[in-house]
């Protein structure tokens, strides 16, 4: 495993591996890796050649008041881990290098960062693009793995991919949960014994909003006040918001109809945790609907 901090050099030894013919696979981490991490680099090494993974704690992705210094960082235990996966490349820039002098040029998708986290965090997601498109530039993969931990982000990304004509695939995989149900995170470092076990609730949450959708309810308001309840049943829980929206265009959706998205974030004793689930609501058949209308009408 090499591991690497100089652009020129990522992009020489890369060109290798595709005069190889090899198929680069592309794993963009902020580090403090863990098995939802981990979970992404297996699969890119089960379908390509030669795994790139990126350790970058990104600056610009970080808001004036939000953690950027205390983020935890761990690159010894995260090259142990990569090591034993296999992984063919680290690529560990400098954040000098990455941002030089002068740096003046940023990638802004509009439309899906205009809700949930990028209305909570604003400018998060330009961070994001901008630090994507130099690192998709930089190793110009053939495919990238993200994690639905962070739905938002993969649905944004994989919009400015196809915005700006990139020719990469972008898989996204499922998240990886702890025994509690916790979303692995890398902020989970942040949280105590007693909080992970509190922030179990937000999987407890959303199992329900499962149940209540499979059991036929449909109205956003009733499953929010019930996720809502769950949450706040636990001490020093504050809710940034919890949102049903549309899975695919993540505007918000009063009723659960088709494939939603139900997604949260909460504060946990100041740590800022996300969580999502999926859902499909039962699809209203427009034809079933006008004939009950009709006959409604008729009725009358
Ligand atoms: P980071 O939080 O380190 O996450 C890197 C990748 O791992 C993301 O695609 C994220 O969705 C995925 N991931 C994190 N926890 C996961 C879990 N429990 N299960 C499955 N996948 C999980 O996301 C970022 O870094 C940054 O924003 C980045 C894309 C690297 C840009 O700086």
């Amino acid at each position: 495993m090499v591991i690497e901090r100089n652009t020129s050099q990522v992009k020489k030894i890369i060109a290798k591996a595709k005069n190889k013919k090899l198929l680069v696979g592309f794993v963009p981490t902020m580090g403090a890796l863990h098995p939802g991490h981990l979970s992404l680099v297996k699969e890119a090494k089960k379908k390509c050649g030669f795994v790139v993974v990126s350790i970058f704690v990104n600056p610009i992705q970080f808001g004036p008041k939000e953690d950027f210094s205390s983020y935890p960082r761990d690159f010894r235990n995260d090259e142990k881990l990569l090591r034993s996966e296999g992984v063919d490349l680290i690529f560990y820039p400098d954040c000098r290098n990455m941002y030089k002098e002068g740096f003046s040029t940023f990638v802004e998708e509009k439309r899906l960062s205009r809700f949930l986290c990028g209305q909570a965090r604003p400018g998060h997601f330009k961070g994001v693009c901008t630090v994507l498109v130099k690192l998709f530039n930089i190793v110009s993969p053939d495919i990238a793995y993200l994690g639905s931990k962070d739905y938002q982000q993969a649905q944004i990304v994989k919009k400015m991919a196809a915005d700006l004509d990139f020719s990469l695939k972008i898989k996204v995989l499922p998240i990886v949960r702890e025994k509690n149900g916790l979303a692995m995170s890398s902020r989970n470092a942040y949280l105590s014994r007693e909080e992970k076990d509190q922030a179990g609730c937000l999987y407890r949450a959303l199992i329900t909003a499962k149940k209540l959708v499979a059991a036929g309810e449909t109205m956003s308001p009733k499953i929010i006040t019930a996720i809502r309840r769950i949450i706040l049943s636990e001490k020093h829980i504050r809710v940034d918001y919890i949102r049903i929206v549309d899975a695919t265009t993540l505007e918000n959706k009063s009723r659960v109809k088709g494939k939603v998205l139900v997604a949260l974030a909460v504060y946990i004793s100041g740590v800022r945790l996300i969580d999502n689930i999926v859902l499909n609501g039962k699809k209203v058949n427009a034809g079933k609907v006008h004939s009950r209308l009709s006959r409604q009408k008729g009725r009358k």
